[in-house]
């Protein structure tokens, strides 16, 4: 047999290793521009540890075969138990507690329990797209991640637990304070394992406690709402709290309550990472909005409401959902080990036949920014093609491009939860809100920790959303301009003439929400605050493709 190929890495530095190779602020854009230099495989050392991490389809399919290797509870995973303990995402291998938490939880999170919760869902995303429609000034600047996170979390604490949080109507630019401590918590489990333990004793200690006692608050008073306010709802919160544990007849304690509220809420902050990427992702690619709105039209019909059933027949959208999660890698990745012989066997594991060996205790890490772009499944890996995600393209994918969600046993036990948000988020988005890009040539950039997003991304509302924002939308015309031949209309828009714009304002009189839609008009850009015929040219080119 010839010998194994050595797995590259870069060179370090004598005892710090490859400190300065991992951005400590940016791990994760760090590992992705290893994997484009190195390819395959690779291996980085740091404090004396070595870490390899697999960047290709086909060693990310080899190592998530669950009869050789298991998830590696370590690193940033241990550092979070801290704050979580053994709940769903941190338990150990070994740990009982895990499959007691996963069968009181699954049947919770299963298609039909998820499905279940639709109209709450799309209650959030409504108010959501109000609040976006709502200020249609020109040039109003939307940051999307913030405002998704909100969204995010209000439907997280509704779906699951029953409890509005009033999130999304936070200030333009605020998020729930929540948020931010799964950011503080998140960021800081990142950092802990790279940094000499006397050092986040002594400096990080007073963040990491803040962060931790603010995500037990939220979660405790969330259990205390559902006390006092019972209401015979049989969800999640409800299995938490009650359900009995059919292989074990045991039930949560009150802090395993607590770490699986607190848990939910931080595995759920994936989906708007991966919400604002698909934002970034139509405005570079005015096709796929295009084709998307031409499947809502058809399945949804124009003026029609989105329901649950259309879920699973919107096959070009579920494709753009599935490109944004194989590009954008909202969850960047996750950690793999060896299963340990049951004869003590320390001999090295061998990958791909033999080419690489490695520890038979090796961790490594499973790099989807290299994984997902592999060139040797992907023609043009970097493009977004929904196509490629649709029917037996989709199906034909070889399985190491399909594990945004992990894999096996431990794989993302919200991902029909994740599903249907990041669909019905999608659906109603493309129908219902133009979006325009602030800086036209914005490149993605991300960041993040347990997650990645997309970062300096802002954008406006163009005018299609104010067509969708009311029922009904009179436009008046300055003299002189018309609306040219071969322009439709959006229903329920009306086009009128100056004067008789006038008397409908008149007519308005106290009617508040008739007032409402006089002042829309005004906003309108183009059509009403200039008076040349090229500027409803301009506004032709902005109504709905
Ligand atoms: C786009 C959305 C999401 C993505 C891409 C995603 C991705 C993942 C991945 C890759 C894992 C495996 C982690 C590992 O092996 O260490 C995972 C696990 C997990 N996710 Fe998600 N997730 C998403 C949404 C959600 C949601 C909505 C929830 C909760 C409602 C959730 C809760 C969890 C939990 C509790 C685990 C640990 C499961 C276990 O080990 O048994 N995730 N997720």
């Amino acid at each position: 047999m010839s010998s194994p190929v050595t797995i590259p890495g870069p060179p370090g530095l004598p005892l710090l290793g490859n400190i300065l190779d991992v951005d400590p602020s940016n791990t994760w854009w760090s590992l992705r521009t290893l994997a484009e230099k190195y390819g395959e495989i690779f291996k980085i050392r740091v404090l004396g540890h070595e870490i390899v991490f697999v960047a290709s389809a086909a060693l990310a399919e080899e190592i998530c075969d669950e009869t050789r290797f298991r998830k590696f509870v370590g690193g940033p995973v241990v550092e979070i138990r801290y704050a979580v303990h053994d709940s769903l995402f941190t338990a150990y291998d070994h740990e009982e507690s895990w499959g007691i938490h996963h069968r009181i939880i699954a049947p919770h999170l299963s298609p039909d329990s998820v499905a279940a919760h639709f109209d709450e869902l799309l209650l959030c995303t409504d108010e959501l797209i109000a609040k976006w429609t709502k200020k249609l000034e020109p040039g109003v600047k939307f940051q999307p991640l913030k405002d998704l996170n909100n969204l995010n979390l209000e439907a997280t604490a509704l779906t699951l637990f029953g409890k509005k949080l009033g999130a999304i109507d936070m200030k333009e630019g605020e998020e729930h304070p929540m948020i931010q401590a799964m950011e503080d918590a998140t960021s800081e489990a990142m950092r802990r394992p790279n940094r000499p333990k006397l050092l986040n004793w002594l400096l990080y200690n007073g963040k990491w406690k803040k962060a931790t006692k603010t995500m037990r608050t939220f979660a405790a008073e969330i259990v205390q709402y559902r006390t006092e306010h019972s209401t015979g709802r049989k969800d999640l919160l409800w299995a938490l709290m009650n359900a009995t544990d059919p292989q074990t007849g045991n039930k949560l304690t009150e802090s395993q309550v607590i770490d699986e509220v607190v848990t939910m809420p931080i595995g759920s902050s994936t989906a708007p990472c991966s919400i604002t990427a698909t934002i970034l992702f139509l405005l570079q690619n005015p096709e796929v909005v295009v084709k998307a709105r031409e499947e809502l039209d058809r399945i949804v019909g124009k003026d029609g409401a989105l329901k649950q059933e259309h879920v699973s027949q919107l096959e070009y959208i579920q494709g753009i959902v599935r490109e944004t999660l194989r590009l954008s890698c909202a969850a960047p990745g996750f950690n793999i080990e060896p299963i340990p012989a049951k004869n003590g066997d320390k001999s090295p594991i061998l990958l791909q036949g033999g080419k690489y060996h490695i520890a038979h205790n090796q961790p490594m890490i499973i790099v989807l920014a290299g994984v997902n772009r592999d060139p040797a499944v992907f023609e043009e890996p970097h493009k977004f093609k929904p196509e490629r995600m649709v029917g037996d393209n989709f199906t034909k994918l070889p399985a190491g491009v399909k594990k945004w969600f992990g894999n096996g046993k431990r794989a993302c036990i919200g991902k029909h939860w994740a599903w249907e948000f990041l669909v019905v988020v999608t659906a109603k988005l493309i129908k219902e809100v133009d979006f325009q890009a602030v800086d036209e040539q914005y490149v993605l950039k991300q960041d993040g920790w347990f997650n990645i997003r997309p970062i300096d991304f802002y954008f406006i509302v163009a005018m299609t959303a104010i067509f969708t924002a009311v029922s009904a939308v009179t436009i008046s015309l300055p003299s002189g301009v018309t609306i040219p031949s071969g322009v439709t209309l959006p229903s329920g828009v009306t086009v009128v003439s100056a004067a008789a714009s006038a008397t409908a304002t008149a007519a308005a009189g106290s009617d508040s929400n008739a007032k409402a839609k006089v002042k829309r008009q005004v906003n309108i850009p183009g059509l009403q605050t200039s008076s040349t015929a090229a500027a409803a040219g301009t506004a032709k080119a902005k109504l709905r493709a």
